[in-house]
């Protein structure tokens, strides 16, 4: 899931914020995934409920879903091993059929890897533009009917001569993030054509105030950074919420920033740095190491920039403030704060209400439905709907410091909603909750997410801070891992071929989750063997 008070390209909840995305690493002797699998589509209906008046006028007609496989590891009596896209594009998600977690499980058990589209998502759209009326078949019931479809129709080219459809074939589903919390309610909706289900950082519970996703930062993240942007961040509030203009100007000029009209654009762009921890990876090649690099900055006691002529006004702002007494410490650190933001998100930039604002009810961000504005509007329109996950600063609790701006309310973030569809009232979080939300589990179903995982507070390990609770409630056929080393979102799905391994990559919480994962595949593999000589008939 996205982030969705930044500027992401979320949802697996990834970011990207410009100017700060790291070289990436080209590993260039390995194929592009891309060269590797071919595209196909599977026609799916558009609406699967045709009972249902919330999808009335109801539609009769079929849309292309996307998705890419790979039949390389397949041996008779192998499963299919469907990871689903979730909110992205799937081209993104090929590594994980070439290298990653598809790949590892289908290796471990004879199996076919599946990459599966999302509906609304990349090419694999139902309607012919995004208007909100056309977004009524955008809901998880649909689209985890999608992928049943998908399961009882496959017929994969080239492999015309198998039969490959659940349930005559064990189906198993992998997701990370929302297609984590979606592959654990298909596993739920649809026992008879999921055998078995993986979900990685499943936030199988919606929530509308997501407040709690900068607490694992405050748990995880080094100290020095927490209590630092604790303090700035609560400066720039008292600042803004003061009511002296002069000093409100004077510090938005810093970071030469007075063109914002809405101070709360301003504060949600200036918090934008510490939702770069969800960026990190253990693999550096596809690591965002941004957020080390922010904390350095804010922490390092030399001015870093060249604006230590405003270090009287600085010092000035921290007093006012409120942060008097700690002024020595936190001058320079402010500076490095006020350089540091004005670099990534001010610098070249010739709008700022244009890129960042999220008050113009007529920007194209809200009003463009064409099918190629899905980044913008799909994801939204399901948390609008149905999810939530709105990261406030606003509601965090008075006796704690927020880690982002106050001023980044739930009003603030439900402008999307407002403007974008005309929504204005709370998601039904009930729809997807009734699948039991944090206590969710069911025979087959492996919950697996990272210990320092902000995502992990809508997830079912929110509560198990306790190793031994851990050891008490996982079994094989229903595994419950939590990933340590300060693993954060859905650490388990990325990975390297053989030859790219040492003895540092993967770091071992990594490699053992996902021996974890194969193994218990196996095991669920073998109970299908078992159910296919006890019920004669019931395999292909
Ligand atoms: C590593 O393995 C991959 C997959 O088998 C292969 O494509 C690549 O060429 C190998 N790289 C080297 C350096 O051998
Ligand atoms: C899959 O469907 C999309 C959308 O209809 C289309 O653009 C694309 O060409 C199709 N791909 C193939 C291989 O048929
Ligand atoms: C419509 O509802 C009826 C009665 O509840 C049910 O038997 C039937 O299967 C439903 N049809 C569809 C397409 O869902
Ligand atoms: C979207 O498509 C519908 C038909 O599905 C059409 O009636 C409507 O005018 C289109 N709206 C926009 C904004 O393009
Ligand atoms: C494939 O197997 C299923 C049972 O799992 C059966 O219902 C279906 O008819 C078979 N399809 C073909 C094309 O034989
Ligand atoms: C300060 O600015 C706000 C917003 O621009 C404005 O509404 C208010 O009247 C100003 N206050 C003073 C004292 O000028
Ligand atoms: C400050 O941030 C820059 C830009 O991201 C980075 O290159 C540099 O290493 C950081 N400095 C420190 C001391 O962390
Ligand atoms: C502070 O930044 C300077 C310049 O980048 C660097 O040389 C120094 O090591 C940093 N100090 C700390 C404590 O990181
Ligand atoms: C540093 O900033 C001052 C203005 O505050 C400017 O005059 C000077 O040219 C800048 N120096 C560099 C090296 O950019
Ligand atoms: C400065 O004051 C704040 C309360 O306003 C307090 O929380 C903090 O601990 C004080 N810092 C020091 C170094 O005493
Ligand atoms: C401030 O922003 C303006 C407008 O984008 C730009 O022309 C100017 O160079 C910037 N000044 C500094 C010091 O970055
Ligand atoms: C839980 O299991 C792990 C791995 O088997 C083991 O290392 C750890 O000591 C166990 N913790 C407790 C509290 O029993």
């Amino acid at each position: 899931m996205r982030l969705i008070s930044l500027v992401l390209q979320f949802l697996t909840l990834g970011l990207s914020i410009a100017g700060l995305q790291p070289a990436p690493v080209h590993r260039r002797d390995a194929p592009n995934p891309a060269d590797l699998y071919p595209e196909h589509n599977i026609s799916v209906p558009i609406d699967h409920f045709q009972n249902e008046s919330m999808y009335s006028p109801h539609s009769d007609g079929m849309f292309n879903l996307r998705y890419f496989f790979d039949a390389s590891h397949y041996k008779a009596g192998g499963p299919v091993i469907v990871l689903q896209g979730g909110e992205t594009s799937i081209v993104g998600r090929l590594p994980y059929l070439q290298k990653g977690i598809v790949a590892q499980l289908a290796a471990a058990t004879n199996g076919i890897g599946v990459i599966l589209e999302h509906r609304y998502y990349g090419t694999s759209m139902p309607t012919a533009n995004l208007s909100t009326e056309n977004y009524r078949f955008l809901t998880t019931e649909q689209a985890l009917a999608d992928q049943a479809y998908f399961s009882r129709n496959i017929v994969f080219p080239g492999l015309e001569h198998l039969n490959l459809t659940a349930p005559g074939t064990a189906h198993i589903a992998y997701g990370g993030s929302y297609a984590g919390a979606f592959v654990a309610f298909l596993r739920i909706q649809y026992p008879d054509i999921y055998w078995g289900a993986i979900s990685s950082s499943g936030v199988t519970e919606a929530i509308y105030d997501f407040w709690e996703y900068y607490e694992a930062h405050r748990k995880y993240a080094p100290p020095d950074c927490v209590q630092t942007q604790e303090r700035l961040i609560n400066v720039m509030d008292n600042i803004l919420n003061s009511g002296d203009n002069e000093t409100i100007d004077a510090f938005k000029s810093a970071f030469n920033a007075s063109s914002f009209t809405y101070n709360d654009d301003f504060a949600n762009t200036m918090s934008l740095s510490f939702g770069l921890w969800q960026g990190l990876n253990w693999d550096p090649a596809v690591s965002d190491p941004s957020f080390y690099y922010y904390c350095g900055n804010i922490t390092n006691n030399s001015v870093l920039f060249n604006n230590s002529d405003l270090a009287s006004s600085a010092s000035e702002w921290i007093e006012s403030g409120g942060w008097g007494n700690e002024s020595s410490a936190l001058t320079n650190r402010m500076l490095n704060f006020i350089g540091w933001s004005k670099a990534a998100y001010v610098d070249g930039v010739n709008n700022l209400d244009a890129r960042y604002g999220a008050h113009n009810a007529s920007a194209a961000k809200y009003t463009d439905k064409s099918l190629s504005n899905y980044g913008s509007l799909s994801w939204a329109y399901q948390y609008c709907t149905e999810w939530g996950y709105l990261q406030s600063g606003s509601t965090v609790p008075q006796n704690l410091l927020s880690l982002i701006s106050r001023l980044v309310s739930i009003p603030y973030n439900m402008l999307v909603c407002n403007y974008a569809f005309g929504i204005y009232g709370p998601p039904d979080v009930d729809r997807v909750n009734k699948y039991g939300g944090f206590n969710i589990s069911y025979p087959r179903l492996a919950i697996i997410g990272g210990e320092a995982d902000p995502w992990r507070a809508a997830s079912p390990l929110a509560t198990l801070d306790m190793p031994d609770r851990l050891n008490d409630t996982s079994t094989v056929s229903e595994p419950i891992i939590l990933i340590g080393g300060l693993a954060v979102h859905h650490w388990d799905e990325n990975g390297l071929f053989p030859n790219e391994t040492t003895t540092e990559l993967p770091p071992a919480p990594v490699r053992d989750a996902q021996a974890q994962l194969a193994q218990s595949v196996q095991a669920w593999m073998m109970e299908w063997q078992q159910h296919c000589i006890v019920e004669p008939g019931s395999c292909n």
